[in-house]
C-alpha cells in the first residue's frame, strides 16, 4: 500500500460570524495517493470549494473559518503548521487553479512577471533564470510564441489562454498536488475540453496528484480514477468512476447523474 500524499480526517469548517456560527463542512475524510487523480462532485453550495481551500488553509475573502480535524500532507498536519511553514507549502508543494482566470491574475503585471514572481519567491531562482523557465512553462501549457507573449498583460489573452497562464503559474514549482476548483466553468465547451486535456497531460508529465472539483459529472468521466460525491458538507458516496457511473448507490448520486444530459453510459466510445 502506497503511503498517501494527502490524508484528510474528519475535516470540519465553520464560518465564524455574528450570531450563530455556520458549519459547512461536516466531518470529511479522504486520501489522495501520490500521482492519483481524484474527483469531487456535488451541487452548488455543498462545500467543495471550502474543502479544497481548507487544504491551503484559505478562507474565502472577508471571512474567517475555524477548521477542525486533520489534514496530513506527507505526514505533517497542515492545520497545525505555523503561518511561515504554510506559506512555504502553498504554491510550492500544493497549488490551486480557480474557476475565474481573470480575477486570479494581476491585471497590471505581465503574465511573464507573474510566473517569474512564483519562481523567485518559491523556487529561489534568479530573475534571469526565472524568465527562462517562465517561457518554458508558457510553452508547456500551449501558449504560442511564449517569449514575446510573456510580456503581454492578462487582458491581451482570451479566457482559455488566461486559464493556461494560471495553470503555468500553478505548476511552476512542480507541486506534488494540484487542486483544480471548477477550472473550466467560466469557459466555453470546446475550450473546456482543451483545458481538461492539458491538465491530464501535465499531471502525467509532472507526476502530480490532481484534485478535480466540479458540479458536472461529464467533466469527471475519463479524467479521474476515483470520485467522491458531496452533499451538504459531507461525502455521501465514493467509488471508482466507471462502477459509480454504471450503478450509483446513493439516491443523490443518481439524481446528479440524471442531470447530465450529454452523458450516455449505454453508448459505445464517442
Ligand atoms: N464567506 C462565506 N461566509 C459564510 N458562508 C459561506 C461563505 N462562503 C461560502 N459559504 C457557504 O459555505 C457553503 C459551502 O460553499 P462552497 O463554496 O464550498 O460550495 P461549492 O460546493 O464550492 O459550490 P459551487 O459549486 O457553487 O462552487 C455554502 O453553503 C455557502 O453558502
Ligand atoms: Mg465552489
Amino acid at each position: 500500500m502506497v503511503e498517501p500524499l494527502l490524508s484528510v480526517r474528519n475535516l470540519t469548517a465553520t464560518f465564524e460570524r455574528h450570531g450563530a456560527p455556520a458549519r459547512v463542512v461536516n466531518g470529511i475524510s479522504f486520501d489522495i495517493a501520490p500521482g492519483e487523480a481524484v474527483g469531487f462532485v456535488g451541487e452548488s453550495g455543498c462545500g467543495k470549494s471550502v474543502t479544497a481551500r481548507a487544504i491551503l488553509r484559505l478562507a474565502p475573502e472577508g471571512s474567517s473559518i475555524a477548521w477542525g480535524g486533520h489534514i496530513l500532507f506527507r505526514g505533517q498536519d497542515l492545520l497545525r503548521l505555523d503561518d511561515a511553514a504554510m506559506t512555504d507549502i502553498r504554491g510550492r508543494h500544493i497549488a490551486m487553479v480557480f474557476q475565474d482566470p481573470m480575477s486570479s491574475l494581476n491585471p497590471v503585471m505581465s503574465v511573464g512577471a507573474q510566473i517569474d514572481d512564483m519562481l523567485i519567491r518559491h523556487a529561489g531562482l534568479s530573475r534571469r533564470a526565472a524568465r527562462r523557465r517562465a517561457i518554458e512553462l508558457l510553452d508547456l501549457v500551449g501558449i504560442r510564441e511564449p517569449a514575446s507573449r510573456a510580456d503581454d498583460h492578462p487582458h491581451q489573452f482570451s479566457g482559455g489562454m488566461r486559464q493556461r497562464v494560471l495553470i503555468a503559474i500553478a505548476v511552476s514549482c512542480q507541486p506534488a498536488l494540484l487542486i483544480a476548483d471548477e477550472p473550466t466553468t467560466a469557459l466555453d465547451v470546446t475550450v473546456q475540453a482543451q483545458i481538461l486535456r492539458l491538465l491530464m497531460r501535465l499531471r502525467r508529465e509532472l507526476g502530480m496528484a490532481l484534485m478535480l472539483i466540479t458540479h458536472d459529472f461529464g467533466v469527471i468521466a475519463g479524467m479521474v480514477e476515483r470520485v467522491h460525491v458531496m452533499q451538504h458538507g459531507a461525502i455521501v458516496e465514493t467509488g471508482a468512476v466507471d462502477p459509480l457511473f454504471a450503478a450509483p448507490r446513493h439516491a443523490y448520486t443518481r439524481a446528479l447523474l440524471a442531470a447530465v444530459p450529454r452523458l450516455d453510459t449505454t453508448a459505445g466510445p464517442a
